[in-house]
């Protein structure tokens, strides 16, 4: 099915060897999908690894492919960032500058990266190399502040080393990320990728590295799997192990309020959570018969007599008992 056209310029202009080539990798996506149409998406990217961007002419090929209006095929490309609406550089360099790679130095990366480049947000070195962005959060946050290079990870920046790194990518040298694939490649072969069509480099390079496995760690330090394996091998047991209500271990890694900051990710597997050691309170939690609504936070409780909803208030109207007052909090 092809729309219906709108005016005379509501045709693709490729020449005759790039729609063909386009046509043949567009009927693969779309015979990936049960509705042609949800092929928009990897097409959309497919007309970037061609154009070097969303052209007019690649949201008339996609309009044409699928059966859509070429607003329809718009509406879709404007609403994502990682489709551009002018020609993009070699190399898209986006800064994270979400909260945490912000407060680690996001913002101070952006700001010596667009002086160092002379260009804004959103916008292209002269020489075509390199277009700069704002980034969101890429689920890097234990790698903040965080540089992405066509989506490749450049971990643990500073404005000196992200602006040595433009350096190198401008006079064309090879770059490597800090985790997966062994080199960065270009805007358009990237885009081919994301197009579905693999270049063979997925399996390339560490991917989980000793910052993100480290709740995972003590996590199964806590819970008494001390020495199952490595936790990023396939068969090794996932986090979801730990027993939600496993009494704390006086004695465990992790349980006795460590100095170290990620502690807590260890602790917090089980009802010792956020709790200081020697206050008793571990051996009086691990007394608890599991499912009596203390794990519950207070709100979730139902309660146990008329006038327990009014907090301050003991179940016969009296004052309240403050110590189920603090625990409830401590629950939560
Ligand atoms: S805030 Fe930057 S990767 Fe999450």
């Amino acid at each position: 099915m092809t729309a219906e056209p709108t005016s005379a310029r509501s045709q693709a202009r490729y020449d005759a060897e790039t729609l063909a080539s386009l046509t043949a990798d567009a009927a693969q996506i779309m015979a990936r999908y049960p509705d042609p149409r949800s092929g928009l998406l990897p097409m959309l990217h497919l007309v970037q690894s061609v154009d070097g961007y969303v052209s007019r002419d690649g949201i008339m090929f996609c309009a044409e492919q699928l059966g859509m209006t070429a607003a329809e095929v718009s509406a879709v490309a404007t609403f994502y960032t990682q489709y551009k609406r002018h020609p993009n550089g070699t190399y898209t360099v986006g800064v994270c500058t979400n909260t945490l790679c912000a407060v680690m130095g996001g913002d101070a990366i952006f700001e010596e990266l667009s002086e160092h480049l002379g260009v804004g947000h959103d916008e292209t070195t002269e020489d075509g190399a390199i277009t700069l962005e704002r980034v969101e959060c890429n689920a890097a946050c234990d790698y903040a502040p965080v540089v992405m290079v066509n989506w490749e990870f450049f971990d643990n920046q500073t404005p000196e080393s992200a602006a040595a790194l433009t350096d190198r990518l401008r006079l064309g040298e090879d770059v490597a990320p800090t985790r997966g694939a062994s080199s960065v490649c270009s805007f358009k072969r990237m885009s081919r990728v994301l197009a579905g069509f693999p270049d063979g480099r997925a399996d390339e390079g560490e991917t989980a590295g000793a910052p993100t496995l480290a709740g995972l760690r003590l996590a199964r330090a806590a819970s008494g799997s001390v020495g199952e394996g490595d936790p990023s091998s396939p068969g090794a047991p996932s986090a979801s192990v730990v027993p939600p209500s496993a009494p704390a271990r006086p004695g465990q890694p992790g349980d006795e309020g460590s100095p170290s900051p990620t502690s807590g990710a260890a602790s917090a597997s089980g009802p010792a959570a956020g709790r200081a050691p020697g206050t008793g309170e571990e051996q009086q939690e691990a007394e608890v018969p599991p499912e009596t609504g203390a794990e519950r936070s207070s709100a979730e409780r139902k309660p146990a007599a008329t006038g327990d909803e009014s907090p301050g208030r003991s179940p016969s109207g009296g004052k309240a008992d403050p110590e189920p007052e603090r625990k409830g909090r401590d629950d939560d």
